[in-house]
Order: C-alpha cells, then structure tokens, then sequence
C-alpha cells in the first residue's frame, strides 16, 4: 500500500534554522518530527567514540551495530546511544564535519534512507534535512526550501554551540560552514539543492516568529486550506 500520510520538508543548509523551524510547524500540526541530520551526526559519533577510520566499508559494516532512539520531550528532541544522552555531544563542530564527510557515502545514504521513511506515520511527518524534498520524500505536500547569510547562520550557530557548552571563535564557525556548505553542496549523491516544487524562504532579515508565520501560511493554504491559527 502506497503511504499517504502527508509530510511537509523543509531543506537547507546548515545554521539556517531549519531545525527551530520545522519543530515549530511539527508542534503547531501535532505531527510526527524527525531531524534527519541527527541520524549522519550518530554515526559520526559512533566513529568519534570508536576512533574508526572514515573508510566506508568499515563503517558501513557496523552500522548495524548503531541503535539509537529519539526521544521527544515536546520542547527538544533528545537523543540516545546505549541509553546515554548524547543530544549535546553531537552538535560539536567535530561531529559536524565528520557527519558532512561521511554524507557522501552511497551506503550509509541508502541505509538511512530506510529509515527517514520509516517516520512517515500518521497522521504526518514534519522533517528536515539536505535532500528530504529532493530525494526521501519527493511527494511531500509542502516543501520548504529554507536560506540566510552567512554571517546570520554563524551567529545563530555561536549561539547554539555556546548553549550546549561548546565555545568556538566566529572565524572558525565560518571556516567550518564553508566547508561543510562545500560538501554538501557538491557531493554526486542527493547534493543540497532545492527541489523544483519547492518554496524558497530566504529568512535573512526576518524573525523567527514571521519565518514562522510565513511557513504556516504556505502549509495551511497548500494543505489544510485553513486560515492562519497563531
Ligand atoms: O542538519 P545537520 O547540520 O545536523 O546535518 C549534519 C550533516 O549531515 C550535514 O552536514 C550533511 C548530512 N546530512 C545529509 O547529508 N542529508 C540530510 N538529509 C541531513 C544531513
């Protein structure tokens, strides 16, 4: 039976807000949520703890050995490796460049690939990413295609990291999304790009509230044909 459960993406790179964002529509919905990059940064914690190389046959013989869960605790999604939190851990920058890396091995991709699927429940799914539009859930009712500048993103990003206990200089906050952008941007399998029938956000300028506010409208008029609720 073909799934029908609708799902809304929202796309882009990193440190654009696509996170905040996406948990917000999934709450106002009360849909299902997934944070597919959560799922690359689990893996790269796995080879952090291990100290694997980034081989992509070793890995991807263990990945079988990676269980995880996600817990939603109606403000955050936490995550748990062997029963232990790692919800912090894997936001370091350490993990973010080894989770763009290891993003560009076909494997891993189509093993989780399975898996992001696996979310679309009823009585829908919320999720975002570099390729949810494109390429998992290429029939999603509303896809969002979500940008900012650099310096915004970088900004946002201190912010998160400072949160979390992690403190890094701005340059190399940059340098680390440049490079990561570069990956992510031009790797052969499913590269961030927006999808034809996506709606670009560019949320620069704006407050989380209105970038919040905007999505609602798009998904209420393409989908639940309602009038805004906020
Ligand atoms: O969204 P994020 O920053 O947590 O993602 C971490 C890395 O995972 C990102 O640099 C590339 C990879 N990723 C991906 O390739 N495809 C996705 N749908 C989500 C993340």
């Amino acid at each position: 039976m073909i799934n029908k459960y609708p799902v809304i993406t929202i796309d882009g790179a990193s440190g654009v807000g696509k996170s905040t964002l996406s948990y917000a529509i999934s709450r106002k919905l009360n849909w299902n949520f997934l944070e597919s990059g959560y799922m690359y940064r689990i893996i790269a914690y796995y080879i952090v703890k291990y100290n694997l190389s980034l081989k992509e046959k070793k890995i991807t013989s263990l990945l079988p050995d990676i269980i995880f869960n996600f817990k939603n605790t109606h403000r955050c999604i936490k995550v748990f490796f062997q029963n232990k939190d790692i919800s912090n851990e894997i936001h370091s920058e350490k993990i973010s460049i080894i989770a763009s890396k290891i993003a560009v091995f076909p494997y891993i991709r189509h093993w989780l690939l399975y898996k992001q699927r696996k979310f679309r429940k009823f009585p829908g799914l919320v999720t975002n990413g570099r390729d949810m539009g494109t390429k998992v859930f290429p029939d999603a009712v509303v896809k969002i295609f979500l940008k900012k500048n650099l310096l915004e993103r970088a900004k946002r990003r201190k912010l998160d990291l400072k949160s979390r206990g992690f403190c890094i200089s701005k340059k190399t906050i940059i340098n680390n999304i440049k490079d990561r952008d570069n990956r992510d941007k031009n790797r052969i399998l499913c590269p961030l790009f927006p999808a034809k029938d996506a709606i670009i956000i560019d949320s620069t300028s704006m407050s989380f509230q209105k970038t919040l506010e905007k999505s609602m409208d798009i998904v209420y008029k393409k989908l639940l044909n309602k009038p805004k609720i906020l």
